[in-house]
């Protein structure tokens, strides 16, 4: 934290959660490969849901990102399972998640959520690609904002860096923090996988 100095938050968070990062990568990248059904999928799309509709709605009390309505994620999880036939999976009571209690945290978490939009592009290719179908029905969530994904990646960045500095370390926390659960929550989840 000593080496913050002026640095914008966002640079601060990415280099804070980047082990934390490619540790889930490599564990999502190495489950993906088996995907070669769409149950595999949805049981993916799954995964997401479970964690991501907890945290949104943990989250929602202590802030007001810019364009909080399209930016919510667990709605179309749910509407790409609807789209692809799916069953919604239960929702378990066990799932790890990040302490929110302020807006300092909430914000470390959102940072999360919104950069996962940029992965999960690229999830989007590889699965379409494993099951021989374009990244059309049932890819709404892990093609994010399309071509806007950017636009409103940079736009919340902005929104990010604008958090005074007294409250970068709580950001900072809750951000490894949710990486760290889902990660938990994703080895836990990792049975589902086996279709
Ligand atoms: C197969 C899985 C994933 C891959 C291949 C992947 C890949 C990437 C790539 C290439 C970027 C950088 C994009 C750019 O700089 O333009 C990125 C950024 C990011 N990803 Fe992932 N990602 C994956 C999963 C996730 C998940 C599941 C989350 C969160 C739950 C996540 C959170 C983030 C965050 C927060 C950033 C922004 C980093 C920054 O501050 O620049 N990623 N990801």
């Amino acid at each position: 934290m000593e080496h913050l100095g002026t640095s914008p938050l966002s640079d601060h968070l990415k280099l804070y959660t980047q082990s934390a990062h490619q540790q889930l990568e490599k564990k999502l990248v190495m489950n993906m490969k088996q995907i070669t059904t769409t149950a595999g999928y949805i049981k993916l799309l799954g995964l997401f849901y479970t964690y991501y509709h907890i945290l949104e709605k943990n989250l929602q009390p202590h802030l007001n990102i810019p364009d909080a309505g399209e930016r919510r994620k667990a709605d179309a999880i749910i509407a790409d399972i609807k789209a692809l036939g799916g069953e919604l999976p239960g929702r378990p009571h066990d799932v790890p998640q990040p302490v929110v209690s302020n807006y300092a945290q909430a914000l470390g978490a959102a940072y999360v959520l919104e950069g996962s939009t940029l992965g999960g592009i690229i999830i989007a290719k590889m699965i379409s690609k494993q099951l021989g179908i374009p990244a059309a029905t049932g890819f709404s969530f892990f093609n994010g904002y399309g071509d806007a994904t950017v636009e409103m990646w940079n736009k919340f960045r902005n929104f990010l860096n604008a958090l005074p500095t007294a409250q970068h370390f709580a950001a900072a926390e809750a951000a490894k923090n949710t990486f760290l659960t889902f990660n938990e929550w994703a080895t836990t989840y990792e049975s589902v996988f086996e279709v």
